[in-house]
């Protein structure tokens, strides 16, 4: 199977062979004048060029060629030489039962599946999550689906930053503030403890809002205090070191974090197959460190372990890898190395897709020439995929409260009351008991947040602006939801009158707009799969609720006679089934009432 412009493009290819022309200046594109055509070639112009030829003549002798093709209905020469094609009722109509028919709604497999890593969200124990995770969490759980829904073996990872410096200021700072917790602690230190003992003490004495409250205080005093920092570090090297008591402590601190995580992503909507830790490589550091060493890809710089990274070429000088702190730590770029030998034994990934802040882009860039040095990866099988921020109003990165921290579930919370008020000011959900109207409020919650910042280019930093995203009109989530719903509801009716789907057959205008969309997904499909650009599928899912209405308003269902009846729901029901696949492409769920 294969959408309309693969076809056309064979068929005038052919023309263009015929006529002793290159057969690859047949590709048509959608045209830019739908009103005249619905599709385009414009390679009689190079085709002309090369033979030294009248471009119009090239046209029309290809022209020539194609008359008689009875999946056309039209073919005009345009301008200096445009190929116009439009296609006849029965290749349109065709094609609609095609996609009927399909499973995949049009949406074609890639020809070679691959394993794929998504690396995103990345949360951290404590530190409070930013726009960056928001961001990250949003896109990679599209970018996931999206490989996924081609074809590939796609494994998603949440990274969890688990073991870092963060982890030594927490350490103090709970042993400082809690004698009982400082006790236990120092008690399986000195072997003399109970190890479920002092688990009970932490869960009854460190919650995750102490956690949150601490974390600031702690990182602010290791900015200005450098005694306070230098024991943060101290214990972050005898947590790596897995002294007993902080071994147990920061085992506590790591699950209590990740409960409340997963919950909220879920509730976004964002879930991973593998919720691995930063501290998950921890065992591998050492062997990988000796190996690196006895690769003598090493150097010694006052005390830490580095990699040199630079290249010829380089227009400025990237700094090198830190792999050995001079504490004898672990650093963020070295849990990165040994999670990609992690990776390579566990999974053995053909490509990795790390969805992480523009902001981190030297990081990345460091981390993959090493991985390259070091001989675990070939060039390309890494890709960051980078991506702007969300910005308050005043052009900052977003902020809740006061200029308070993002925390996930505040979002989830502020933007469903958003949600509710918009409903009932539209009165929408007034006959929904009170669990569906929640069900259906949530949902437009989610979708107002993903779907504004899906619709942007990832590379494009926004604005959060609640009252637009969450909107029943103009471009956002909400409007899409309330057009899947309103294709449902029609559905329902028609069900309910015993009214059934039948074989596709268009001739109306609004008819052939709604299938040449239709056709069109496989393209988007690609376009975000090749881009690791979700808003090319945003793109579609909104045109293709827009082109709906259209086709709604101009060719009524109920009242037309059987056989158009059949078809118009067939095709209904088929822009439903596709809307409704694109939108779980973007991690979007639509509500059945509102
Ligand atoms: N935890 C990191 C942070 O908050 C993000 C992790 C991104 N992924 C990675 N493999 N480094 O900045």
């Amino acid at each position: 199977m294969s959408d309309l412009k693969r076809g056309l493009s064979e068929a005038v290819g052919a023309a263009f062979a015929a006529a002793g022309l290159p057969a690859e200046l047949g590709r048509v594109t959608p045209s830019d004048r739908p009103d005249l055509a619905d599709f385009q070639c414009n390679g009689a112009l190079p085709a002309a060029r090369r033979a030294g030829r009248n471009p119009r003549e090239v046209a029309a002798e290809v022209a020539a060629g194609l008359a008689g093709n009875p999946r056309l209905s039209a073919v005009e020469i345009a301008g200096p030489g445009f190929i116009n094609l439009k296609l006849s009722d029965a290749a349109i109509s065709e094609r609609a039962r095609e996609i009927a028919a399909d499973p995949r709604l049009g949406g074609e497999l890639v020809a070679a599946p691959r394993k794929i890593l998504v690396d995103y969200a990345g949360p951290n124990v404590a530190k409070p999550m930013h726009v960056g995770h928001l961001r990250s969490s949003i896109i990679g759980e599209s970018i996931k689906r999206i490989y996924r829904f081609r074809g590939d073996t796609v494994v998603g990872d949440a990274h969890f930053g688990d073991w870092g410096y963060q982890m030594g200021l927490l350490i103090g700072a709970v042993t400082d503030e809690n004698v009982a917790v400082r006790d236990a602690v120092d008690g399986l230190n000195a072997g003399t403890g109970d190890e479920a003992k002092a688990v009970t003490i932490f869960e009854a004495n460190v919650s995750l809002a102490d956690l949150d409250r601490l974390y600031p205080e702690a990182a602010a005093r290791g900015k200005t205090e450098p005694d306070y920092r230098d024991r943060a570090r101290k214990l972050t090297a005898e947590l790596q070191a897995r002294k007993p008591g902080h071994f147990a402590l920061w085992g506590h601190f790591a699950k209590v974090t990740q409960v409340a995580l997963e919950r909220d992503f879920h509730a976004l909507g964002v879930d991973f197959d593998l919720w691995k830790g930063e501290s998950d490589v921890d065992e591998l550091i050492a062997p990988m460190v000796a190996e690196l060493d006895a690769k003598a890809l090493l150097v010694d710089d006052q005390g830490a372990r580095i990699i040199r990274v630079t290249r010829q070429g380089d227009k400025r000088e990237l700094p090198p890898l830190l792999v050995v702190s001079s504490e004898g730590s672990a650093m963020y770029g070295t849990t990165d190395l040994a999670t990609i030998v992690d990776r390579n034994q566990s999974f053995g990934p053909d490509h990795v897709l790390y969805v992480v802040d523009q902001r981190q882009a030297d990081h990345f860039e460091i981390v993959f020439r090493a991985a390259q040095i070091a001989g675990y990866v070939a060039e390309g099988q890494l890709e960051h995929v980078g991506f702007g921020t969300m910005n308050g109003t005043d052009g900052k990165p977003f902020k809740t409260r006061e200029g308070g921290v993002l925390k996930l579930n505040d979002m989830i919370v502020m933007t469903r009351d958003k949600a509710r008020e918009r409903l009932h000011e539209a009165g929408l959900g007034a006959e929904l008991d009170p669990e569906a109207f929640e069900d259906t409020a949530h949902k437009v919650a989610v979708a107002a947040l993903k779907f504004a910042d899906l619709q942007n280019f990832r590379g494009t930093s926004y604005v959060f602006d609640l009252d637009r995203f969450s909107s029943f009109e103009g471009k956002t989530g909400p409007y899409l939801l309330y057009q899947a719903v309103r294709v449902k509801s029609i559905l329902r009716r028609a069900a309910d009158e015993g009214v059934v789907a039948g074989e596709i057959t268009v001739s109306e205008p609004a008819e052939r707009d709604l299938v040449l969309l239709l056709d069109a997904f496989d393209q988007a499909l690609v376009d975000a799969y090749d881009k690791k650009a979700p808003n090319f599928l945003a793109e579609h899912a909104y045109k293709l609720a827009q082109t709906f209405s259209k086709f709604y308003a101009a060719c009524p269902i109920m009242s037309a006679e059987p056989v158009v009846r059949a078809s118009r729901l067939a095709l209904a029901g088929t822009t439903l089934r596709q809307l409704e696949q694109a939108l779980d492409l973007l991690g979007i769920a639509a509500p059945d009432r509102m």
